[in-house]
């Protein structure tokens, strides 16, 4: 994880839901307490006799391997369900279909190689949904086609490769998508449209090598991007520019050479790290950093932010080499200079 991604971690965090728990399994005494949380590391089966009253249930680093059909019968408002660090490998189809109140599912750390063919099969409430470190090597569109509410989608530490193009097509509502950590080396342009309330994308350590012009076209709500761990070489000059509200772009531990300074400018404030990388000091890099020194652009670690090339640059921070050498060499720049983001496609300036 990059710095920037440090920093934010703690706020990400810190929207994950939250809750208290009481005695699991549940007891047979009259009583109102409608949370259990079952911790006992030996327990393999799923707890019974939980009263229709229950808001939330969990079973969390046990040692559940499989759940029976109708282990989540009878639990009409049933909120919050957390079953992660076990060692489920599959779910049958109809565990999840009659909780209509469902709000919170998280599976992480299980060994789940699939999920049933709809995770739900009518229109359902679901807000967070988390896969974190499973065994998925693909997502299928049916997952998420009833899953309209969905804010929160979790797959990160899978095995995931390739995304069919539609596969998130009718999640309107989410705000965070993570899927780092998994083997992407590739994302259909079209894979992101279907999300414009999206305000956080995280693909960290997957193995992109470049990104299609389009592909964040119509995320005008996000904010964070972390593309950090990657295998980039070079980006389309336009791919942020529709972003008028990226505030957060972490390219950390990639191999670009050069970046275009084509970001939207309407009120631009924008924490940029690109560390890791062996850029090419030469004057477009000049240009990119008077750029963001004339605005609210904060260069993340310039310490590690070092020249690839020329040869005399080599292992120089960019910024004492644009400092020194460039300003000197570079010819000064025009008053009127051509915006980099009216160049024709995919030129960098
Ligand atoms: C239900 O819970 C509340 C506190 O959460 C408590 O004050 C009340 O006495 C309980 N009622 C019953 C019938 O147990
Ligand atoms: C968990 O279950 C497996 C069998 O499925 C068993 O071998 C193992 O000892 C159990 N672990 C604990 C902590 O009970
Ligand atoms: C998305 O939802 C709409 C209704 O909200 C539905 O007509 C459409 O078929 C859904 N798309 C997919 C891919 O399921
Ligand atoms: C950079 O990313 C690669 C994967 O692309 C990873 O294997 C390597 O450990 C990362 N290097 C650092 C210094 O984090
Ligand atoms: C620009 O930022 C200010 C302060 O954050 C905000 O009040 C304003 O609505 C923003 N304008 C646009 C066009 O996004």
């Amino acid at each position: 994880m990059g710095r920037l991604g440090i920093t934010l971690l703690a706020a990400l965090m810190s929207s994950l839901p939250c809750w208290l728990g009481a005695p699991c399994p549940p007891v047979p005494t009259p009583s109102n307490i409608t949370q259990f949380v079952c911790t006992s590391p030996s327990l393999s089966s799923f707890p019974t006799g939980f009263p229709e009253e229950t808001l939330m249930i969990s079973v969390e680093f046990t040692n559940l391997s499989s759940i029976g059909p109708d282990a989540l019968q009878k639990l009409p408002k049933l909120q919050e369900l957390h079953l992660s660090s076990n060692q489920l490998r599959s779910l049958p189809g109809s565990l999840f279909r009659d909780l209509p109140a469902l709000r919170v599912l998280d599976l992480t750390n299980n060994l789940l190689e699939d999920l049933p063919p709809e995770i739900v099969d009518s229109y359902s409430p679901l807000q967070h949904l988390v896969l974190n470190g499973n065994r998925l090597g693909a997502l299928e569109p049916a997952w998420f086609r009833t899953l309209g509410a969905l804010e929160w989608l979790d797959v990160s530490n899978n095995r995931l490769q390739a995304l069919p193009p539609n596969c998130f097509q009718n999640l309107s509502s989410l705000k965070s998508l993570d899927l780092s950590n998994n083997h992407l080396d590739r994302l259909a342009p079209e894979l992101l449209a279907g999300l414009p309330s999206l305000e956080r994308l995280n693909l960290e350590g997957n193995q992109l090598h470049s990104i299609v012009e389009h592909t964040f076209d119509q995320m005008l709500h996000l904010r964070y991007l972390f593309l950090q761990h990657n295998h980039l070489s070079s980006l389309p000059a336009r791919l942020f520019q529709k972003l008028g509200r990226l505030g957060h772009l972490d390219l950390y531990n990639n191999s670009l050479t050069s970046l275009a300074p084509c970001f939207s400018e309407q009120n631009l404030t924008l924490e940029l790290d690109l560390s890791g990388n062996p850029w090419a000091c030469d004057c477009a890099m000049l240009s990119f950093m008077q750029w963001a020194t004339g605005r609210s652009v904060g260069l993340y670690a310039l310490q590690h932010t070092r020249c690839g090339t020329p040869e005399n640059l080599k292992g120089q921070t960019v910024a004492a080499a644009t400092k020194d050498t460039l300003s000197a060499s570079c010819p000064a720049a025009p008053a009127e200079r051509p915006s980099p983001c009216s160049l024709p496609q995919g030129q960098a300036p």
